[in-house]
């Protein structure tokens, strides 16, 4: 099959909401940040799509960075101990600094996250997810400051979130046919 739609079964948000969503992230966090020094964070690769929209909603200017992290542990369980595969390249010191992710899951990634950045000293640190899935949460301390939607326990794909690599250019947020995961 090579129509990537057709793996889809379930629409959760369409073009339109996702471009409320920015519109309405954005305008927070343009009035939020305006007299502060923004550092725009994303972690590859989930966060790419959501970067790119959001920091065109932002009325300010700001930075970007990047950054790439795989985590440890057997299998398929996440330990939560995380490993850089891509460092940041600016120094934090005195930068108001907003991690994009996509999704916050069981939190474990970017609770590990939080506490490398936090270590070097930025002006201060806040977490911006498109997607909250609080349901999955393990590590209980972990809450986005800005959340695109909530989502039900579900494996979503689409606007960057990917099943094996695949289904992060769909332009909406869907669930996949059953069928799909067979292999
Ligand atoms: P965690 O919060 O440490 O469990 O890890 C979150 C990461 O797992 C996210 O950045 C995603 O890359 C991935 N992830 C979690 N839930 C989903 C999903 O429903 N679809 C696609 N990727 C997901
Ligand atoms: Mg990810």
């Amino acid at each position: 099959m090579s129509d990537l739609h057709a793996d889809v079964k379930d629409i959760l948000l369409t073009e339109d909401q996702i471009r409320d969503i920015i519109e309405r992230l954005g305008k927070q966090i343009t009035e939020d940040y305006k007299d502060k020094n923004l550092l725009l964070v994303s972690v590859l690769k989930g966060s790419v799509v959501f970067m790119a929209d959001l920091m065109r909603a932002i009325n300010l200017p700001c930075r970007i960075d990047f950054m790439s992290v795989s985590s440890y542990g057997s299998g398929t369980k996440t330990s939560g101990v995380v490993k850089i595969e891509k460092d940041l390249d600016l120094e934090l010191e005195g930068y108001d600094l907003l991690i994009v992710e996509d999704i916050l899951d069981s939190g474990l990634t970017l609770s590990y996250i939080l506490e490398l950045l936090s270590a070097r000293n930025p002006k201060s640190i806040k977490i911006c997810a498109f997607l909250d899935k609080p349901e999955r949460r393990i590590a209980k301390d972990i809450s986005a400051d800005y959340i695109g939607a909530v989502v039900p326990d579900e494996f979503v794909v689409g606007y960057g979130l990917d099943y094996d690599e695949k289904y992060r250019n769909l332009p909406y947020l869907g669930v996949l046919k059953s069928e799909v995961y067979g292999g």
